[in-house]
């Protein structure tokens, strides 16, 4: 009797520690998205939500102007798939940067919802609404304020561990932090990486990423900056430049925004200049002979902290 109930003590447990050691992981794209919804954070930070909602990081799976730029990866690419099912997690290498959540939070079952929108959406045939939903499906998935503010904010994780699950990272240690509605993220620390550069370079990219199966180069920018300004004697950093305060908020809307011509062009004209001096002269190789030559001197100034355009 006594071995028995030992044994049915062993059973119960079992599976009780395993769960409670494996990582809660979502299936669907609601599920990772409700993970990460950052929605109720503009209760109290409205400003810098509206901000954010209009960036590049509130739409990374997007594309300049909407045209889904996973598409071409899933149809005409080395990681091209048949069908939608055949989809997985290593389908989507540009998952590291336009999504790091997904990498750590998400199962295969993921990428192949995802995979079906993108196939839904490039579908000539598909009804228009069909192709509205698959679209929305897609800009479900975002790099939120948690994805910065938790998930991205510690590199060095080997010596200074994981983000804590409660704790927002700003700049500064807090006792206590607002969110109280959900009671979720309820103190606050101070990120040593936040105001960094290092911190926009997991992302920004410094060159080929040889991790994967089949290398992928994208983003390069960080690397540019480390080489091609520091070395230089640029002192500013990313934040400086991309999150100057607005009314005393560091401005998270982080231009350029593609999608706004008119600011990015201002922004462009600002910061490049282009000196041109032309002389023209005709040259007089022999008698009767006059050639038309000009000297043409260009001067190209970049004040970026990197090369432009990336990638
Ligand atoms: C109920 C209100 C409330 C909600 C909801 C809330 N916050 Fe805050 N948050 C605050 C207050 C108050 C501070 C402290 C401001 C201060 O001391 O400058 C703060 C501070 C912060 C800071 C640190 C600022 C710094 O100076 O370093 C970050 C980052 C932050 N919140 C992010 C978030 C994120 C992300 C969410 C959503 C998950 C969120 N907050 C939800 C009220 C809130
Ligand atoms: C090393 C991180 C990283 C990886 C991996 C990566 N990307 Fe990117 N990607 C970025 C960043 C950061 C930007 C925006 C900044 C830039 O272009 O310099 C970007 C921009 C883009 C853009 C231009 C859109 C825009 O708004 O600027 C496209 C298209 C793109 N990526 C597609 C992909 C695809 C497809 C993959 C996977 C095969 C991928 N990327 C993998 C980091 C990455
Ligand atoms: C791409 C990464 C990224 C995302 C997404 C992001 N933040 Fe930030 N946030 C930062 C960085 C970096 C700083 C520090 C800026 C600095 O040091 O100048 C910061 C600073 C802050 C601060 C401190 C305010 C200040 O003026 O220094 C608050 C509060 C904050 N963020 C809230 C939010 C909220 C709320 C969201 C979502 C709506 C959000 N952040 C999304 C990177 C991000
Ligand atoms: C979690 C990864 C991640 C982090 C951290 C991050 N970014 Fe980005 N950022 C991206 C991706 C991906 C895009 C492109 C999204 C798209 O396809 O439109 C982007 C877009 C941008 C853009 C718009 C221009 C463009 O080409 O799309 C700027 C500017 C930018 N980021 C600056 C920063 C700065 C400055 C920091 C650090 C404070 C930072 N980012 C941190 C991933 C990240
Ligand atoms: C000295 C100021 C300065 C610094 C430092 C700086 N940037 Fe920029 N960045 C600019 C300017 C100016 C532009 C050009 C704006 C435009 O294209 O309209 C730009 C453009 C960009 C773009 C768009 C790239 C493209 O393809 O045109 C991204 C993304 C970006 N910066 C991210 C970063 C990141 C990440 C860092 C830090 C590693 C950084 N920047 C450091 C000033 C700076």
């Amino acid at each position: 009797m006594k071995s028995k109930s030992v044994m049915l003590l062993l059973l119960l447990t079992v599976p009780l520690m395993a769960s409670a050691q494996t990582v809660t992981k979502a299936k669907t794209i609601d599920q990772l998205a409700a993970m990460f919804d950052s929605a109720r954070c503009k209760q109290c930070h409205a400003e810098i939500y509206g901000q954010w909602e209009k960036s590049h990081h509130a739409r990374p799976l997007m594309g300049v102007a909407g045209g889904l730029m996973l598409t071409p990866l899933v149809k005409s690419s080395a990681f091209q798939v048949k069908s939608p099912k055949d989809a997985t997690l290593r389908t989507f290498p540009c998952f590291k940067c336009h999504l790091p959540q997904a990498v750590a939070y998400a199962e295969d079952s993921l990428a192949v919802e995802l995979t079906q929108a993108l196939f839904t959406a490039s579908d000539k045939d598909a009804p228009d609404v069909d192709k509205a939903a698959a679209k929305a499906k897609v800009a479900k998935l975002q790099i939120t304020c948690i994805v910065c503010h938790n998930e991205m904010a510690i590199t060095h994780k080997l010596v200074l561990g994981s983000p804590e699950k409660d704790v927002i990272y700003g700049s500064k240690d807090m006792a206590t932090h607002g969110d109280p509605s959900e009671k979720v993220f309820t103190k606050g620390k101070k990120s040593a990486i936040l105001s960094q550069a290092v911190f926009c370079g997991q992302c920004h990219g410094t060159g080929p990423n040889y991790e994967f199966d089949y290398p992928v180069q994208c983003a390069t920018l960080y690397g540019s900056y480390q080489h091609n300004y520091l070395s230089k004697g640029g002192f500013q950093t990313c934040q400086e430049c991309h999150m100057k305060k607005v009314g005393g908020i560091a401005d998270h809307l982080f231009p350029p925004n593609w999608n706004d011509k008119a600011s990015t062009s201002k922004m462009l004209s600002e910061n490049i200049s282009l000196d041109v001096q032309t002389l023209g002269y005709q040259s007089l190789r022999k008698a009767g002979a006059l050639t038309p030559m000009i000297v043409v001197n260009t001067m190209i100034l970049n004040k970026a902290g990197h090369r432009i355009p990336d990638g």
